[in-house]
């Protein structure tokens, strides 16, 4: 295990990105904010630095990871681009978009970061930081969310510390992240396939396409057959204390995550009440998602009642979330 190491926490600014981009090359493990989530960075060219990546989050070993590069450019030497893909990165990119692609010729991602699969799945993210610490590195980086395996993303450099302290090698805190939660991931197969919905909303992603995307042949929650995309396994998001969906009470010793500005019967001997958003404002609610589950998690209570949340827009990927939340853990 990497546990013991002394993780060095820094602010964002000039002297980190130089700190991240050495200690990258050196085949460390670096903690850096992007516009969804924080990632934990390694070279993804590196197999020693990604096996130790994986180590370090208690991850299972066939879930692969994206590949984050700095521009269009340094994407089509990792993967082949068909009009459709091209398409896309061509409108999103910078921005939470993940692309699956078949690997390119002379793919320099090491295989254990794609789970030995011949798609390899790259983002470029839109924060200054990732950006700059993309550039100054000067090659792809792989980078799942920064939280120990089975643990919620982390928007804050707190909650990646308090996961990872003394398993990684740097943080860099660029302060909370805007969308708050992980970018959507489109398969770019003959028919492109919504593999993950997440911060672009699938409609906008369906605007450039002309066309409807397909959904996964095997459901990610069902219990038959192996799922698309590793990490939609059930238990990826769940918080230690039950979580209870669709909430029109508050039962005796639940905290109660809400949404809008109804006052649900109960709510007064609620053990806490956090609001995703009073406002009924959906981007509002993904931002907040990740920090409110964990701090309603360390309350100790029976359960985490949860209100309804609308399926619109980003409401699909806060439905998501919720509901792999709400799984029970093995
Ligand atoms: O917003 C994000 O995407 C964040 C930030 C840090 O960039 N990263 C992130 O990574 O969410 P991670 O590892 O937590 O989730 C990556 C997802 C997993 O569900 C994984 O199974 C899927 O991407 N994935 C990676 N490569 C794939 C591939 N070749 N085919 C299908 N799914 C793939
Ligand atoms: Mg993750």
């Amino acid at each position: 295990m990497n546990v013991g190491l002394k993780t060095q926490i820094w602010p964002a600014g000039e002297a980190a990105v130089t700190a991240a981009a050495r200690s990258l090359a050196a085949g460390g493990l670096v903690a850096f904010p992007t516009e969804t989530v924080y990632g934990l960075g390694a070279d993804a060219t590196n197999p020693a630095a990604i096996a130790r990546l994986y180590e370090a989050k208690g991850r299972p070993s066939f879930n692969p990871l994206i590949a984050h590069v700095w521009d269009i450019e340094a994407g089509l030497r990792i993967g082949r681009f068909d009009a459709q893909a091209t398409a896309l990165a061509e409108a999103f990119w910078p921005g939470p978009l993940t692309l699956v692609l078949p690997k390119a010729g002379n793919c320099a991602v090491a295989d254990l970061a794609t789970a030995g699969l011949d798609t390899v799945a790259i983002r470029v993210p839109a924060h200054p930081i990732a950006r700059a610490i993309l550039r100054a590195f000067g090659g792809p980086v792989v980078a799942p969310s920064a939280n120990l395996s089975g643990h919620v993303s982390p928007t804050t450099a707190a909650h990646v510390q308090s996961d990872l302290a003394g398993r990684i090698d740097l943080i860099v805190d660029g302060g909370a992240v805007e969308v708050g939660v992980e970018s959507t991931i489109v398969g770019c197969f003959e028919a492109p396939m919504l593999l993950r919905p997440g911060g672009l909303p699938r409609g906008e992603i369906e605007r450039v396409l002309g066309r409807a995307l397909m959904q996964p042949p095997v459901d990610p929650d069902g219990d038959s057959g192996a799922p698309l995309a590793p990490g939609m396994l059930a238990s990826h998001y769940a918080p230690r204390t039950r979580v209870r969906l669709d909430a029109v009470n508050v039962r005796h010793g639940e905290a109660l995550l809400a949404f809008g500005s109804d006052a649900l019967p109960g709510v007064d001997a609620a053990t806490a009440v956090m609001n995703l958003s009073a406002h009924r404002d959906l981007t509002e609610a993904a931002a907040n998602l990740f920090g409110y589950l964990r701090a309603l998690d360390a309350r100790g209570a029976r359960a985490i009642a949860v209100m309804p949340v609308p399926h619109h827009g980003l409401g699909e990927a806060i439905n998501d979330r919720l509901r792999r939340a709400a799984v029970g853990r093995e």
